[in-house]
């Protein structure tokens, strides 16, 4: 059947919603992500970021989601917008919102050091994942639309147009040294707790990395979202930073979404903005809030906020010390440990009486040289230090321990409605056994169809367990030699060039006779399914918490020049989209339910881009096959082929900017080929000084992997060879 004509894709891409789809889970996906919802925020949040392939875990971003979206509008002082509002009519509200917080904010820039501390180090996990929700926002599904590209270039420049070092994240973090708040990376287990952070601070956490985990979905919600949150601008007023997106250009990309945005798609648009502001009221609400509790701690709770911290750790190292009856190790051990009581006792111990250098036992051991050396930080120390003062001076306040339930009862609503939330859109199904085409639809609109994840990392782990065939027979490759070698940088280095100049290079001349113009469009049309999903295996990387190596901004640039950097004149989809029209071909988009019915593709090539889709979506479990996977695609594009298929095109005036633009971004003395190989090796350094020489080896093999699993679709005639020359294999292309 021939796509009709009504439901041909057509440039430039205006979506401003995917369309309404449900979202599919298995049975014991419900189960497990009731299990996540039931732990603590800090839990939740640490799930939400560590675990980004799993079923579960987007069960878990959806019903998050929609416990926000439903609880938080509901309070009082909520943003008010006529349907019909305008860019700037938000921005005025925006604007009142943001000078309202200005003033809570101000009033926190003078008060005592400790205070403030503690409410800068509750604000920075905030404020160091902001914009985490356009991390995969560029996916298949949603490339090239114009609003997607216009906000990809706003991620670009957050991410300091690819160096880390320049990303707003370092700026941030840089900040909070500089005002003596060291923090683990974000994905350090311990990084909510050294942050001290609140259940409420977790929870809206979670909340921006659900988002981050659904954002095709919510793309609306999401452009309100981002609007508020980055013009209120908390962080900035909180640290005096400059803002790195200017108002100006983030109205202008509002702007720009209203002209696309129809009455439903505003109405959700303005349920983000409503969302954004009242949680961004919500946080600096609270942030005042513990301000004032701290402010009004006495020294005892000050003592008393780290003796409990210490104490779950203190455990039997105390071995015989008591204070009064009772063993130190009983006592901190005890889950209902009364500390306004053991400070009562503690404070007429002899391990508090002066000692003869004025000192004191308790003192005396956390000093250098003492048993307790090393255990309390330097504000811990002096807090400590003055308390023993004043307790040998004679003091004995009465001891009122106010516990920090800063943002408590918000933290309980919220948690209240995540555990209740039952979205109407989810549903229980199985994925069965998907046809190659419906399997392409599943991967592309993966956050509707997360019951199929399972099913693609079996896909992808069959293929590059299959591909390893060619570890022995690669070398006889057309395009590629996925011969295995022992790795140094030097071997992997002459093992790419000889490959391009004996493989790529060298066999070419120019073709003496076109062939026929089908002929030309047929071939044409077996590249482009793989060309639709151009990038799709590097989609997924370089994502919040995993932009610490070299290796994660190196496949982020690359990524990022694929896209164009959010220029659609540069964008490969948008140039695939071109060149395809200039032969005839109109095709739905690949996300529409209609592409499964495509015919202008071939049907026996889908296992290319299905591979590709697969190893997608486990940039963790599957990050040095992509590495791997990322040289041999790049390379491919090099040389003969492609000089061919230019020559062709031209020759019927068709469009050959897909062609050109591989040609020059991909060459290997600088390009994403280059590129590409310097990677997996900055890669393997880093296994190298981190675990030595052997696990190179073991991780180099899997990189291999990859590279032989693309040239496992590319070198067919070889693969029949080797099938007619050894025992039967199994052949999945
Ligand atoms: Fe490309
Ligand atoms: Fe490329």
């Amino acid at each position: 059947m021939t796509a009709a004509p009504t439901l041909a894709f057509e440039l430039p891409d205006t979506i401003a919603a995917l369309p309404i789809r449900a979202f599919e889970f298995s049975a014991a996906a419900c189960e497990q992500a009731d299990a996540i919802i039931a732990q603590r925020p800090d839990a939740l949040f640490r799930r939400l970021l560590s675990d980004q392939e799993s079923e579960p875990v987007l069960l878990v971003a959806r019903r998050v989601i929609d416990a926000f979206l439903r609880q938080v509008p509901d309070r009082p002082n909520a943003a008010e917008l006529p349907p019909d509002a305008s860019a700037d009519d938000i921005a005025a509200q925006v604007a009142k919102i943001r000078a309202e917080l200005a003033a809570t904010i101000g009033s926190l820039a003078q008060i005592e050091p400790d205070a403030r501390d503690a409410v800068v180090r509750q604000r920075a996990p905030l404020g160091l994942l902001a914009g985490c929700w356009l991390d995969v926002l560029s996916q298949p599904a949603t490339q090239p639309s114009v609003i997607v590209n216009r906000l990809y270039t706003q991620h670009f420049i957050q991410r300091g147009e690819g160096n880390p070092r320049r990303s707003l994240h370092y700026l941030r973090r840089r900040q909070l040294e500089e005002a003596g708040i060291y923090l683990p990376e974000i994905g350090a287990a311990d990084f909510l707790a050294r942050a001290d952070a609140r259940p409420l601070t977790a929870l809206h956490g979670s909340f921006y990395l659900a988002l981050s985990r659904l954002p095709a979905n919510f793309l609306p919600e999401l452009v309100g979202l981002h609007y508020v949150f980055h013009a209120l601008g908390v962080d900035d007023l909180l640290s005096g930073l400059e803002p790195m997106l200017p108002e100006p250009d983030l109205r202008d990309v509002l702007a720009s979404y209203l002209k696309l945005a129809g009455l439903v798609q505003r109405g959700r648009l303005h349920a983000g903005i409503r969302l954004a502001a009242a949680l961004e009221r919500e946080h600096v609400a609270m942030l005042a809030e513990l301000a004032t509790w701290h402010q009004g701690l006495s020294l005892e709770s000050k003592v008393a906020a780290i003796v409990a911290r210490h104490a779950p750790y203190a455990g039997r190292h105390h071995r015989e010390v008591r204070v009064g009856e009772r063993l130190l190790a009983e006592t901190f051990s005890d889950p209902d440990l009364d500390l306004a009581a053991f400070l009562r006792e503690f404070r007429e111990s002899r391990q508090l009486r002066r000692t003869r250098d004025g000192l004191s036992a308790f003192v005396r051991a956390f000093k250098f040289g003492g048993p307790m050396f090393g255990i309390f930080d330097e504000r811990e120390a002096a807090i400590f230090k003055t308390w023993v003062d004043s307790v040998q001076a004679g003091q004995r306040p009465e001891i009122v321990i106010r516990a920090n339930t800063v943002g408590d009862a918000q933290a309980g609503l919220l948690a209240a409605a995540i555990a209740a939330s039952a979205p109407a859109d989810v549903v229980i199904a199985d994925v069965g056994t998907p046809s190659d085409r419906e399997l392409f639809y599943r991967l592309v609109n993966i956050e509707n169809f997360a019951n199929t994840l399972p099913l693609a990392a079996q896909h992808a782990e069959e293929l590059f367990d299959a591909a390893e065939i060619l570890f022995t027979h690669g070398a006889d490759g057309r395009y590629t030699d996925a011969s295995y070698f022992d790795y140094s940088p030097e071997a992997l280095y002459q093992r790419c060039e000889r490959v391009y100049w004996e493989k790529l290079v060298k066999p070419y001349r120019p073709l003496e006779e076109i062939p026929d113009r089908d002929e030309v469009v047929f071939l044409q049309t077996t590249y482009a399914l793989g060309a639709l999903v151009d990038a799709a295996w590097i989609h997924r990387v370089a994502n919040l918490g995993r932009f610490e190596r070299p290796s994660d901004s190196g496949l982020f640039a690359i990524y990022a020049d694929e896209v164009g950097h959010g220029d659609l004149r540069k964008n490969h989809i948008t140039l695939i989209h071109r060149a395809l029209r200039s032969m005839g071909i109109a095709m739905p988009h690949i996300r529409d339910a209609a592409f499964i019915d495509q015919d202008d593709l071939p049907d026996d090539l889908y296992g290319f881009s299905l591979h590709q889709l697969c190893m997608a979506l486990f940039p963790d479990m599957y990050y040095n096959e992509i590495l791997g996977y990322n040289l041999a695609i790049e390379m491919f594009g090099l040389g003969e082929l492609r000089l061919h298929e230019i020559q062709k095109l031209g020759h019927y005036g068709f469009d050959d900017c897909y062609e050109r633009a591989h040609l020059t971004i991909d060459n290997i003395s600088a390009g994403h080929s280059r590129q590409a190989a310097d990677i997996i090796v900055s890669y393997l350094d880093e296994v190298r000084r981190g675990l030595g020489e052997a696990a190179v080896q073991l991780q180099w093999r899997r990189v291999w992997r990859g590279y032989a699993s693309l040239a496992y679709f590319v070198e067919h005639a070889l693969l029949k060879r080797i099938a007619a020359d050894t025992e039967p294999v199994d052949l999945f292309i």
